[in-house]
């Protein structure tokens, strides 16, 4: 069986607020999206990847890929639509396991890379990297005030990767986009299916680049990390 890698890149990252998409800023001499294609190729070198871009990419060079097999496909206008062409255009069997991993997080280990594949082919639901939430949880009402502390008792931080079934994996979106429910990871379409995934904690330094200030604490985590 195969391994694949989905990676959606077809943002286009406006609160950057930059004159390109944010997966094109340089981190320590190259951009974000050769990063985070290195990292995931170190872990998985035989994998198969898919690459969702925006067709009016001007910015994306082929020589950023490091893998042999590889196919471009077109972004949707969600996130999610963007990984539904990824899934309709691969062929993957039923049973091969699929990864996604957002092209803003280009911190992801090697460790972590290899412990969400473990999880991933261990259960039927899939896994998920995740982080226990450390902050406790304020609910702001519309005028910014705080009404009420949340319990954070078994709460998450989402990450990615997530990795799945490739068949599980479609079923969810594609049901996701049948009742028309946008969903921003890949975890709570396969929830939405009763399934449940595992959670693997992952490294807090996993960050998802969002905001112009996350590319300078994203260049000290690179030549922080002992890979
Ligand atoms: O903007 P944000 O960081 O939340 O997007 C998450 C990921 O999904 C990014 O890697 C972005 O490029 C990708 N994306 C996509 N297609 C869209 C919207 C976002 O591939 N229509």
């Amino acid at each position: 069986s195969q391994t694949w890698l989905i990676v959606p890149a077809a943002g286009q990252g406006r609160r950057m607020g930059a004159s390109k998409p944010k997966q094109y800023l340089t981190l320590s001499g190259q951009p974000i999206l050769a990063h985070t294609l290195k990292r995931l190729h170190g872990a998985f070198p035989s994998a198969r990847l898919v690459l969702c871009l925006d067709n009016d990419d001007h910015w994306f060079a082929p020589d950023w890929v490091p893998f042999a097999h590889w196919q471009r496909v077109s972004g949707g206008s969600e996130r999610m639509d963007s990984v539904l062409n990824a899934l309709h255009a691969m062929e993957a069997q039923d049973d091969d396991i699929v990864m996604v991993h957002d092209v803003a997080r280009p911190c992801i280990t090697h460790g972590d890379l290899l412990a969400l594949y473990r999880a991933a082919a261990n259960h039927p639901g899939g896994a998920l990297l995740a982080m226990p939430v450390a902050d406790t949880m304020k609910r702001g009402n519309d005028q910014g005030l705080s009404v009420r502390t949340e319990s954070r008792d078994g709460l998450w931080h989402a990450l990615t990767p997530q990795g799945f079934r490739y068949a599980l994996l479609r079923r969810a979106l594609e049901t996701a986009r049948r009742q028309n429910t946008v969903v921003t990871d890949e975890a709570s379409a396969v929830e939405a299916l009763g399934e449940s995934p595992q959670l693997v904690s992952g490294r807090r330094d996993n960050l998802k680049i969002t905001h112009p200030d996350d590319l300078a604490l994203a260049t000290a985590i690179i030549a922080s990390q002992a890979l």
